[in-house]
């Protein structure tokens, strides 16, 4: 069980995952969601999604933010918070629960909308059984 975020943490997590939606290419869907990754290192990154006219390459916020981090030299995932500017919140989806498992199993997943709404998790509820780099 990774230790709680601190209150600045989360608050420095979701206000940068909230900016992050902002640049979202998501001219097929319109549905910005914006990620940020805090990681071991205390290094934030951010991502969004970024959608193609072959619809099948988008990519999702998620997987932008992790892959700036493992490009920025930074591996170990800390935590997570996701955006989107909706009435309830988005967790995120099975391809990306199994990317950001490959550097941090069990980090917290925060998820927050435009409405009250929040959900508190982790990768390992949301991905449970998980296969991973310890089962090769
Ligand atoms: N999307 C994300 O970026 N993250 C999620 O957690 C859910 C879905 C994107 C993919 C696509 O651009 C749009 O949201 C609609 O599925």
């Amino acid at each position: 069980m990774p230790a709680a975020l601190t209150a600045p943490q989360r608050r420095r997590l979701v206000a940068a995952a909230r900016r992050a939606a902002a640049a979202a290419y998501a001219p097929y869907s319109r549905f910005p969601v914006g990620a940020a990754v805090l990681m071991a290192d205390g290094r934030v990154f951010t991502g969004c999604n970024v959608e193609n006219a072959s619809f099948g390459l988008t990519n999702c916020a998620e997987r932008t933010a992790i892959f700036s981090a493992v490009a920025a030299g930074s591996r170990r995932l800390r935590a997570v918070a996701v955006f989107t500017p909706t009435p309830t919140p988005t967790l995120p989806c099975g391809a990306c629960r199994q990317v950001l498992h490959e550097f941090g199993p069990g980090a917290p997943v925060l998820s927050v909308c435009a409405g009250e709404g929040r959900v508190e998790t982790t990768l390992a509820a949301l991905l449970p059984h998980a296969f991973g780099p310890a089962d090769l």
